[in-house]
């Protein structure tokens, strides 16, 4: 998921927008910390010719830094007063018992798979401390692997960045933002049709929305002709959304050779692709 500083202020985002699209930025630049053990760098950090490379670093949230400071501080006395939460006296999170009975209740009588499943995950273990604003550094890292592949030499040579967002729409939104802040072209182009909410999620995000073709109805398959066309006459650095499988609305996805002929396009124009992976658990055998 995720997510970077010399910002551009424009009139649209606010302060708070402004330091969350900061600290995300960060990420993309920075190397190792204690905070994102487990997160890569972008290539960013290490290849002066990537688009992003005139990012530089955020200073730190102000009151997440707070707690970083803390647990660098090697004093034996020392009292964490940045975040409000509950302690043992030992200086150990507290979680409530009651809080941990109705989380074995919601496990042991799901009404909702999604919800016992995200319950699942996100109970065990975890000791309710604030997440670190790029999110789980294991869920990170693990999505990543999931996405690339455990072996992927992107991962190896630190080239891919993981920021966790809540819900795939809330990471469709930074996404946007965070192009239409730190990258030169504002043009992103979907596929006609797509899901309803892209439009609006890209134009509230502050990009310029264009559509390449997608659908040929006569065959209800994909209008490959067309979407060649319309993405080969793109300008140069438009960020194109892709769905990464089961497309929506049309179900219709390109083959593997498309899909290879789609890339090499994407790369000889120097285009910029967007995936949205909204359906990647749900028709993983159908791909
Ligand atoms: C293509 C696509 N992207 C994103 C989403 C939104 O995902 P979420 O419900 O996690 O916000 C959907 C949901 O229908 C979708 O179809």
């Amino acid at each position: 998921m995720r997510p970077p500083v010399i910002f551009q202020t424009t009139p649209f985002f606010s302060s708070s927008g402004d330091r969350r699209l900061n600290t995300l930025a960060k990420h993309f630049l920075q190397t190792e910390s204690e905070n994102n053990r487990n997160m890569s760098t972008s290539p960013t950090s290490s290849h002066g010719d990537s688009v992003f490379a005139h990012l530089v670093l955020a200073p730190e949230d102000p009151i997440l830094g707070v707690t970083l400071a803390y647990n660098k501080d090697p004093s034996p006395v020392k009292l964490n007063l940045g975040v409000g939460a509950y302690r043992t006296e030992e200086g150990k999170p507290l979680v409530l018992n009651v809080v941990r009975r109705v989380e074995q209740e919601l496990v042991s009588n799901p009404l909702d798979y999604d919800v016992a499943l995200s319950f699942c995950i996100i109970c065990r273990a975890r000791n309710k401390e604030y997440l670190p604003i790029t999110g789980v550094a294991d869920f990170n890292k693990l999505s990543a692997q999931l996405i690339f592949g455990a072996d992927s030499p992107a991962i190896q040579e630190s080239r891919v960045t993981t920021v966790q967002c809540l819900s795939g729409t809330g990471s469709l939104r930074v996404g946007g933002e965070f192009l239409a802040k730190h990258y030169h072209q504002r043009n992103i182009y979907l596929p006609k049709p797509t899901w309803g909410n892209h439009p609006k999620v890209f134009t509230l995000a502050g990009l310029t929305v264009q559509t390449y073709r997608y659908y040929a109805p006569a065959t209800r398959g994909l209008d490959f002709q067309g979407l060649m066309e319309d993405l080969g006459a793109a300008p140069s650095g438009s960020v194109i959304l892709l769905h990464a499988c089961a497309h929506n609305p049309t179900g219709v996805d390109p083959t593997a050779e498309q899909w290879e002929e789609i890339r090499k396009l994407i790369r000889s124009k120097a285009l910029l692709p967007f995936f949205d992976s909204a359906y990647q658990a749900s028709f993983f055998t159908c791909n």
